[in-house]
């Protein structure tokens, strides 16, 4: 619920997750977590509030949450034992379908048509693999930060005039040392499953931090399923809310890219930063 500019991030997350044409979204929960679950339900009260005090922008805002075309369902994590078992938990929801994972401290923020997300979606169509994931060159040294991949081109082509951003993933490991890390290519937060990647979850034990690791649920399906990655493009950007100076610079940058507050933001930075 952490705000971005005027947004907390889950809702840049639902938007996104709407934006790619996705119905019914299950959203797993825990401890302390219940003002979630409000933030998504109707607010008559608030509405006619606004609306006797005239408050224009904030009466559209909230029209625009309350008429987001999706089904939002909650289960709850009562101990947290790692993302394999929270992703878990949506087993039954899915029902055997093929499903998306995002993760709740990381917004993608895509300036195109269709936006990562659905990309991401028409590549797990396309391949037919087990596991699709969104992936990111970061900096090696922040390596152990993030599941870490192996990788060789989807399509044989590895000149990068021919780049394509596809790949066939060979190998990962939960957020290695530098000495471990087979590339500078990350997990980034969203994935898209078979139903298969749930047997795989039910066989893995605890991994890195004592939590169960959906890497290593993934990195156990390889030797008889496809694995695929899909890079983000140039004008795909990823904002991890998950520390606090990588919480400031969104915040910041979202803030600049509001209509309403950024002109005059950026004109107090300018001046502040001189
Ligand atoms: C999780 C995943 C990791 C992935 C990262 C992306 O780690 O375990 O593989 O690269 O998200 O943000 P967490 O950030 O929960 O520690």
């Amino acid at each position: 619920m952490l705000p971005v500019a005027k947004k907390p991030v889950i809702q840049y997350i639902v938007e996104d997750l709407v934006d790619a044409s996705i119905k019914e979204i299950l959203i797993i929960t825990g401890k302390n977590k219940r003002a979630i679950d409000d933030h998504f339900d109707k607010d008559p009260i608030l509405l006619e509030d606004l609306k006797k005090r005239n408050k224009v922008a904030q009466i559209c805002d909230l029209e625009a949450l309350e008429n987001l075309s999706v089904q939002i369902f909650y289960v709850r994590q009562a101990v947290t034992t790692g993302l394999a078992d929270a992703v878990y938990l949506a087993k039954k929801f899915v029902n055997g379908e093929d499903f998306v994972v995002t993760l709740g401290d990381t917004i993608i923020d895509s300036q195109q048509n269709p936006n990562h997300l659905l990309r991401l979606i028409n590549f797990h169509k396309e391949t037919q693999a087990l596991c699709t994931l969104s992936a990111e060159r970061i900096p090696i040294e922040h390596c152990n930060r993030y599941g870490i991949m192996s990788i060789k081109e989807y399509n044989g082509l590895i000149s990068s005039k021919n780049h394509t951003g596809k790949y066939i993933v060979e190998d990962l490991v939960e957020k290695p040392s530098i000495e471990e890390a087979p590339s500078n290519l990350a997990i980034c937060g969203r994935y898209v499953f078979k139903t298969r990647i749930f047997d795989y979850i039910e066989k893995i034990g605890f991994g890195k931090g004592g939590e169960k690791q959906l890497t290593d649920a993934i990195r156990l399906s390889r030797e008889n399923n496809k694995i695929v990655a899909l890079e983000l493009q140039n004008n795909e950007i990823r904002f991890d809310t998950g520390t606090f100076p990588l919480y400031a610079k969104a915040f910041v940058e979202f803030c600049l890219k509001d209509e309403e507050i950024g002109p005059e933001l950026k004109a107090h930075l300018k001046k502040i930063l001189l």
